[in-house]
């Protein structure tokens, strides 16, 4: 496992489609050991394989609740509305209120290709939306309502 350099905004990997994943094998087995490692290090929430430069739809997420890894990740229903604050690890010190869906399910599968099922709400749904976006390569700020003040963050 290694710890990957995180790209910031304005580098071209974020801003582009991913493309699905085919090959479930051991580059696949290690890019994701090492996002993990990558987004712990960071003190992340979520981390998607374009943050690292790799173009190929994987993400992980761990709100808390232990680690989730998923490939070729896609929203297959939601409901509600909340809003939360968030930021990215690629836009470091940077925070805003964003508008989201308050539960969504996903549909996805995992590092060996089995198919699974993720059910968000809260945080978890947040997250789920941030970096399923960064795999279509969308930032958080795209559904920011309102940035946040640095005065407010030191409160
Ligand atoms: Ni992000």
């Amino acid at each position: 496992m290694a710890v990957r350099d995180i790209l910031r905004e304005g580098d071209a990997a974020l801003s582009q489609a991913c493309a699905p994943v085919a090959a479930f094998g051991a580059a696949l087995a290690s890019l994701l050991d090492d996002m993990a490692e990558t987004m712990r290090h960071a003190d992340g929430v979520g981390l998607a394989a374009p943050q690292v430069g790799v173009l190929l739809r994987v993400l992980v997420i761990d709100v808390g609740e232990g680690l989730i890894e998923l490939v070729n990740p896609q929203i297959v229903s939601q409901r509600g509305e909340q809003e939360a604050v968030e930021g990215c690890l690629s836009c470091p010190g940077e925070y805003g209120v964003t508008k989201r869906p308050a539960r969504v399910k996903v549909k996805a599968q995992d590092r060996r290709g089995k198919r699974i099922t993720v059910n968000g709400e809260g945080l978890l749904a947040t997250a789920l939306c941030h970096e399923i976006d960064h795999l279509d390569g969308i930032l958080f700020k795209r559904h920011v309502i309102r940035m946040m003040d640095p005065k407010e963050l030191q409160q």
